[in-house]
């Protein structure tokens, strides 16, 4: 655009002088190619309006890239405390939402959450919708076939919530037996157990009993995890299994309801980015590790869970 303008005010100068220089009427600079039958006024004319639109659509194009550049998208489901929710005043809080604040200042660019149901954060990262996915989430070998993972910066375990009166002491209670191979032979007649669609806890307990799932008919997916509380609270399910922060935050939250010993599985949560997006992905392993370095993720987990809640 610059050019164009410098261009023009030297064609409209060209005039000037040399309109001055050759006396009663002015003959436009352009005259000189125009002598060699090259060029036309005409031509001239239309070939700067091309050349002025292209520079404006090119002005346009480049000015909104950069814009969007600025705005890094994220998605989330923010109903997953202490990692990310609304708290009161309305705004998204949690250990990722911070994380993911502090990584966008290093990148120089603003964070905008996007909440939406967990299920469809691949595919919107994958798709271009946003530019990571970052909701407690947990880096398996099948996601990965979609999109790429970050370095891990927490780890997490699935843990079973029963109603606080329930006699079941752990999630091995919930099957038949176990066959020679120390593995399930079958789930009890009558468990029921509730999942947030979509996550780990879905994809284990909707296993066979002999993989150490329940089987898909035992299983109830719920959009969210409090929406899985509430079924338990109102007798739905016998139990619900999910990562073990979250489920203390519901516990904390609900009563009439506890915790079981024992680890279902063991997870490393990352952000997802697309996999046509490795620079940015580089960036986002940059701030990660320098945010890990000095401090700022542990201290950041410490204020959601203090350590002498852990
Ligand atoms: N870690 C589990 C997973 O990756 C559950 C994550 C659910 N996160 C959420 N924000 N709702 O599948």
């Amino acid at each position: 655009m610059e050019f164009l303008c410098i261009f023009l005010l030297q064609y409209e100068k060209g005039c000037g002088i040399i309109g001055m220089r050759t006396g009663a009427k002015p003959v436009p600079y352009i005259r000189i190619n125009l002598r060699k039958g090259v060029f036309n006024m005409k031509k001239i004319l239309a070939l700067l309006a091309v050349v002025a639109l292209m520079a404006t659509m090119l002005c346009f194009a480049g000015c909104g890239e950069k814009a969007e550049d600025e705005v890094l998208d994220m998605a989330t489901n923010a109903a997953f405390p202490p990692y990310e929710y609304k708290g009161d005043d309305g705004n998204f809080a949690g250990i990722d939402v911070e994380i993911a604040g502090k990584i966008a200042e290093k990148l120089g660019m603003t964070l905008k959450i996007h909440d939406v149901d967990f299920d469809t954060i691949i595919s919107g990262v994958q798709t271009g919708k946003f530019d990571m996915g970052m909701a407690g989430m947990t880096v398996t070998d099948e996601r990965k076939k979609s999109v790429n993972f970050s370095d891990t910066y927490a780890t997490g375990v699935q843990a079973v919530i029963v109603k606080a009166d329930s006699t079941y002491t752990s999630y091995e209670d919930f099957y038949t037996g176990f066959g020679d191979d120390g593995n399930p032979l079958g789930t009890k007649e009558g468990i029921k157990i509730g999942v947030q669609q979509g996550t780990t806890g879905d994809i284990y307990c909707s296993d066979e009993p002999a993989k150490w799932g329940f089987g898909m008919s035992n299983v109830t997916q719920y959009k969210t995890g409090a929406e899985a509380i509430e079924a338990l609270k109102g007798g739905k399910v016998t139990a619900v299994i999910i990562d073990n922060e979250p489920a203390k935050s519901f516990v904390a939250a609900n009563e009439g309801l506890k915790i079981l010993e024992g680890k279902y599985t063991e997870e490393d949560y990352a952000i997802c980015v697309a996999k046509d997006k490795e620079e940015l992905l580089n960036k986002i392993n940059t701030a990660l590790k320098e945010l890990i370095a000095d401090g700022t993720v542990a201290q950041i987990v410490e204020k959601y869970i203090p350590s002498d809640e852990k």
